[in-house]
């Protein structure tokens, strides 16, 4: 290859039109990769096309890798990624992974700029909603979910897509909850927040790795050579490849890390960048100054994936699949379970849900009751037109007994509040500096109680709000997040008591907005019940783990196998969960652990498992969890990986607040 050719590697394009300049360009071999625009790609052909001039007229016949930001679903949309851990369930997440991936590559799309795995502990930061929220452990295990749904077993499979983890790293913590802003974060705190589902999903398998925005100590994500090189390359052992966020590069000029594209990209390129996206510095690269193991090591990452994704043997895609495989029946059945089973229910007065076996009118109102745009920000190829919107799910789903309306007369029995945030006030660059209910919508609903009327108060949020003022005047809260396609029928499911609610909070609801960042596994102070703020301790409103059913669960008779072991045995935790209730239901039970005292301070709990237990009414089910010396690894002063000998805590809880607690020893 030409140094011009492989620098062609290393540039992604972003296209606004295909015109002479750019087949020439794919014919010269300099393009390597294209960011396809749905405006511009708008069929599998027009992929194809390009794809024919790079394998079959140019001279090197590089295939093309075509990527785009598939999130959380191509054209069905399913919850946005925080309400999909809501669900604790990561079969499910890693099916809608697998779902996105099917429907994705009837394009040509081989690639995805997903799973977001930012640890997120910052309500106002706008990019929450596309996370699996504020806790490390969930974030790998959904994390790797999705990386085995994108990417499957081969993913040279034509259904498949590579999968790219980002933002690499530390994205969450970015200051203030300001989108791209500085971020300050330990080196104790890289090691144990941020980087570990980083790691699980490298060892996953995860063939490309996109790198951040934010400024790390002092020095940018994007040119940061103890995190590319040292950690994610040469400590575990990355072989695929690095690439910069939107402009990442160019931006190392306004960090004031480099003073022109120039240095840039020799900064970018010499910490770890394989390729660049949307920046042009790489072509200022000089084949005399660049250090040759360098350059050559970032190609051969770069065919190395495309090599693995079975471009240079399948280069082509089938162009007639989109009919079949897009937006099926199946897809949008199972669109709708998952989006049922994302919705927390966080307050149920006097069990006014479900509304079923009575008759009764009911109705429909709020700005968000006949919103279509419930897709969430990243929207990849969805419509809003096939958004089932909340109104229409509720009328068509309605038992015969059920009168639907969407206005109050004096019919009317229940009001059902829908309210939100609109899908343009989260996502990138929405940060808010408040986080209660914008445009009045608190006021609107304690202006209904005047109806005197329960209020059921369904929130389509992107982030976890204070909702102090719903929980005052409404009778049920729902969070239903941004749910896609199938809002409507999913939100009839669980208000008709077809599906009973199960989702868990995988984020803390703060009870004000100075109490940010407000998460489960903060560290003890020296004065541990202490009220930081005048009268008034941190406790989230709602707590992480937290989350309704409609049923009841009794937690009793904690066990465990052994008071002392030593430091290589594993241990057994069991309890009684029983439903003592008269409805069939699913409890996330939830496992969690203290090192009470070590070499350093420990947090007050850590999650460390979990199970989704199916219990019928009445029925009791032991649940036992396996603790391994793994799960009691800390990170000791230098930062190595050990057990320490000392006393542990550990629950069997319904939500990081509660539980039954037991203790042991290690030796
Ligand atoms: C975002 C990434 C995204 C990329 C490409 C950037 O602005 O931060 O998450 O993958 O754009 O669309």
């Amino acid at each position: 290859m030409t140094f011009k050719q492989k620098i062609g590697q290393l540039q992604q394009r972003i296209i606004t039109k295909i015109d002479d300049d750019l087949k020439t360009e794919i014919k010269n071999g300099e393009v390597g990769s294209i960011l396809v625009n749905l405006k511009v790609i708008t069929n599998a052909s027009i992929r194809n096309e390009l794809q024919k001039i790079a394998v079959e007229d140019s001279k090197s016949g590089i295939p093309i890798i075509f990527g785009q930001d598939v999130i959380h679903g191509y054209k069905t949309m399913f919850p946005i990624n925080l309400a999909q851990s809501c669900s604790w369930d990561t079969l499910a997440v890693k099916k809608a992974a697998s779902i996105a991936a099917k429907e994705a590559t009837t394009l040509g799309i081989d690639w995805t700029f997903a799973p977001m795995i930012d640890v997120s502990r910052d309500a106002r930061w706008g990019r929450i909603a596309e996370s699996y929220g504020e806790d490390t452990f969930l974030n790998s295990q959904f994390g790797v979910a999705a990386v085995k749904g994108f990417q499957g077993k081969d993913v040279s499979q034509p259904n498949k897509l590579v999968s790219c983890l980002k933002h690499y790293v530390g994205y969450g913590a970015s200051i203030g909850g300001r989108d791209y802003q500085y971020t300050e974060i330990s080196k104790r705190t890289l090691h144990e927040t941020y980087l570990p589902p980083f790691k699980a999903c490298v060892d996953a398998g995860a063939l490309t790795v996109m790198s951040s925005f934010n400024d790390i100590n002092g020095i940018p994500a994007s040119a940061n050579k103890e995190t590319l090189k040292h950690i994610l390359k040469n400590k575990w052992q990355f072989s695929g490849f690095v690439i910069s966020d939107w402009d990442a590069v160019e931006q190392l000029i306004y960090h004031g890390y480099a003073t022109d594209s120039t240095e840039a990209a020799y900064k970018a390129i010499n910490a770890g960048i394989d390729i660049e996206m949307k920046s042009n510095t790489f072509k200022k690269l000089s084949e005399e100054k660049i250090d040759i193991n360098i350059l050559n090591d970032a190609v051969k990452r770069v065919l190395y994936v495309k090599l693995k994704k079975g471009l240079f043997k399948t280069p082509y895609v089938n162009e007639n699949r989109s009919k079949k495989d897009v937006l099926t029946k199946e897809h949008k059945l199972f669109a709708r379970k998952l989006a049922s089973e994302t919705m927390v229910l966080l307050e149920n007065k006097n069990n006014i849900l479900p509304i079923k076996n009575k008759p009764l009118t009911i109705s429909v109102v709020g700005l968000f009751s006949k919103e279509q745009n419930l897709n969430g920000w990243w929207k990849s190829n969805s419509s809003p037109n096939d958004v089932i919107n909340p109104y229409i799910g509720l009328l068509k789903n309605a038992p015969d007994n059920i009168q639907v309306l969407d206005k109050i007369n004096n019919k009317t029995d229940i009001i059902i509040a829908c309210v939100g945030e609109k899908h343009n006030t989260f996502g990138e660059n929405h940060s808010r500096s408040n986080i209660e209910l914008p445009n009045n919508q608190s006021k609107f609903i304690s202006a209904l109680k005047k109806h005197k009327k329960p209020i059921i108060t369904v929130i389509f949020n992107g982030r976890p709000l204070n909702l102090t003022s719903e929980k005052e005047s409404s009778d049920a809260i729902l969070i239903a997040w941004h749910p896609g396609t199938e809002t409507g029928n999913a939100l009839a499911d669980i208000i008709y008591g077809n599906v009973n609610p199960s989702a868990k909070l995988t984020t803390s609801f703060p009870a004000a907005i100075g109490h940010i960042p407000v998460f489960y596994n903060d560290r003890n102070s020296g004065r541990p019940k202490y009220d930081f703020y005048t009268k008034e301790s941190c406790e989230p409103l709602y707590p992480f783990g937290y989350g309704l059913n409609y049923s009841t669960f009794e937690y009793q008779n904690i066990k465990i196998s052994n008071k002392e072991i030593s430091k290589n045995e594993s241990i057994t935790v069991s309890a009684t969960i029983t439903n003592t209730s008269n409805v069939n239901g699913t409890e996330i039970v939830q496992l969690y652990i203290q090192d009470v005292v070590g070499s350093t301070t420990r947090p007050v709990k850590e999650l460390k498992g979990f199970k989704k237990l199916k219990l019928k009414a009445k029925e009791s089910k032991t649940v036992k969890f396996t603790i391994n010396t793994k799960d009691l690894l800390v990170l000791n002063q230098e930062l190595n990986p050990v057990v320490e000998s000392g006393q542990f805590n550990v629950w069997i809880a319904p939500n990081s607040n509660k539980g039954l607690k037991e203790s042991f020893k290690i030796k």
